[in-house]
Parts: C-alpha cells; structure tokens; sequence
C-alpha cells in the first residue's frame, strides 16, 4: 500500500508502547486512525492527544479475546470512516513460566487468547470486507523474536507468537494465491522501550484472585531480567518508522534487530541438521 494518505488503520493495544508509537506514525501520515485497547484512560489519553495534533481518530476499550467486541470494532471503523485498509493486530502482553510447573494453566490460557486468539479475531472480523472493497489494503500483526526462537521461561509468549508468525505467513501466501490487493507484514521485535514488562496489569481479576503474589509474576528473577531488557531496548518510534516502511514497501519480514539475526540462522541450521537444542540465554532468543 503505497500511499496512505486518507486512508484508514486499526491498531489493537494502541494506549501504549508500539501501538501507540504506530497511530503517532499512521497518522503523521495522513491515515484516519480507529484505535482500540482494554485501558480505557490511556486510550482517551491516546486519542486526546492525537486529536490536538490533528489526527481523525475514533476510540473503543476493547478485549481483544472477545470476539463480539472486535466485531463492534470493525463496526465503529465503517461507520466513522468506511472502508478499513490497514489492520495492525498488534494488542498483546508478556507472559512466562517454566513449562513443567502444573499451576499456571490460568495464565498459559490469558497470554495465548490474548496474543494469538487475538490477532486471529482480528484477521477473521476485517478480512472479509478488505478483501471485498479491493482497495490497497495491508495487514500487520505484532509477533516478536519469541516467534522465531524459542528462550526458556518464556513458553506461554513463544507458542502464542509462534502461531502469530504462522498464521501470517499463511495469509500472506493465500493473499497472493487469491490475487488481492492485500499486503501482509509480521512484526517481529527483540527488546522495545514500552509496557510490556507491567503486562500484569491487564490481568483479568478472576486470575489475579488466584495469585498469590500478582506483582510476582511471571517471576521474580524473570521479572527484573525482563524489565532491564526492555529498558535497554529499542525506542518504540523507531520501531513504528520500521513497520511504515514496511507496509509502504509491501515487505512481509520486519526485523527491527539485526543482532538476532544470527540466532535464526544458527536455528535454522540446528533443524535441518539435527542438532538438539541448546538453552539460549534471554539476550540471544527475547
Ligand atoms: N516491548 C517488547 O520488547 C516487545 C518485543 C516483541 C514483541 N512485542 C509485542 O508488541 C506488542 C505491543 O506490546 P508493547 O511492547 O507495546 O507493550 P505495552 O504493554 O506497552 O502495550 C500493549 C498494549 O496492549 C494492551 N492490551 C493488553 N491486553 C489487551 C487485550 N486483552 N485487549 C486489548 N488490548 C490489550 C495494553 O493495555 C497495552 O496498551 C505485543 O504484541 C508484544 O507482545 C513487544
């Protein structure tokens, strides 16, 4: 999608970090911006402030695990500025915990409906009329390193973005298979400057009953490993400029840190040669 320019987006998870960074972006270039998110005052808080630098934006608090609310959604979109040309799924939050540990079924459950079923509602509520208005259109959906490489301690996150990388590159193949005019791009990031590290904050309150040390989660060391990371990670803006380009340039891979690069390369290699795998650190596989 070349020129978007008076077109219009949707962003999942828009209150905060990349999200945020990306409406900021799509609407410095000219893009109509409906913007959704579970936090309803960062979201006003969002749209406030994009609102005063001139921006069309059109809000809705949303769960991104419910089906019914995405479809009000795609709803509030057509009715505020018609057809929808760009969909970022990009809502998600940060999840961890060793895979043998029997008490965390509640949380492996919230962090794959959130980041997987998630984008899945997104694709299967917008798809159908993006297709049928054939106007260039692109679809974006937030994965991350955890999508290309699988870090210990972090098992819940890496199959949800490990689903997010499949399906998307399934669509991208069936959106060429069936000639339209939809473009296709996974976001796949190592460490970025945002929330993410607080995601417990969206803990539903029928899980946060059952932790007994919500602040703890999703452990204690984890915990300050994985805050000093995104600390030192890469500023969000710089992120939304990459996925710009991307969807401009009709790119479907959207590697922000060159540093991870080598880490796929020796994975794939593992693969195909048999090798077992070997316990990378957070800092080679975030
Ligand atoms: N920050 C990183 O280091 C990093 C790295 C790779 C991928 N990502 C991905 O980027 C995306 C954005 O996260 P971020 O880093 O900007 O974190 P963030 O916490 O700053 O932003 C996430 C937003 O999603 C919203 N959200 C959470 N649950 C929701 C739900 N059920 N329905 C709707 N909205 C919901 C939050 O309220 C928040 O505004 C996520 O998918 C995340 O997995 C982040």
């Amino acid at each position: 999608m070349h020129d978007l320019n008076g077109r219009t987006a949707v962003i999942t998870g828009a209150a905060s970090g990349i999200g945020l960074a990306l409406a900021h972006r799509l609407g410095a270039a000219g893009m109509n911006l409906v913007l959704g998110d579970v936090e309803h005052a960062p979201l006003e808080a969002a749209a406030r402030a994009l609102a005063d630098a001139g921006r069309p934006v059109a809000t809705q608090q949303l769960d991104v695990r419910d089906l019914d609310q995405i479809r009000a959604f795609e709803g509030l979109a057509r009715e505020r500025f018609g057809n929808v040309h760009l969909l970022c799924n990009n809502a998600g939050v940060g999840g961890g915990g060793p895979v043998a540990d029997p008490d965390d079924l509640e949380l492996w459950r919230w962090t794959i409906d959130v980041n997987l079923w998630g984008v899945i509602y997104g694709c299967k509520v917008f798809l159908p009329a993006m297709l049928e208005h054939g106007e260039p259109a692109h679809v974006v959906n937030t994965a991350s390193m955890a999508g290309l490489a699988s870090a210990p301690m972090m098992g819940p996150y890496n199959v949800s973005k490990y689903g997010v990388v499949a399906l998307s590159e399934t669509l991208a193949k069936e959106m060429q298979l069936a000639e339209s005019a939809v473009g296709v791009s996974v976001l796949c990031p190592a460490f970025v400057q945002t929330g993410i590290a607080s995601s417990h904050r969206n803990l539903p309150a029928e899980l946060r009953v059952e932790l007994p040390d919500p602040t703890a989660f999703p452990g204690d060391g984890m915990q300050t490993v994985i805050e000093a990371l995104v600390a030192g990670g890469l500023p969000s803006a710089v992120v939304a400029d990459a996925v710009h380009d991307a969807i401009v340039e009709n790119r479907f891979w959207i590697l922000t840190h060159e540093e991870t690069k080598p880490g796929i390369l020796a994975r794939a290699e593992q693969i195909v040669n048999g090798v077992n795998p070997a316990p990378l650190g957070l800092h080679d596989a975030p």
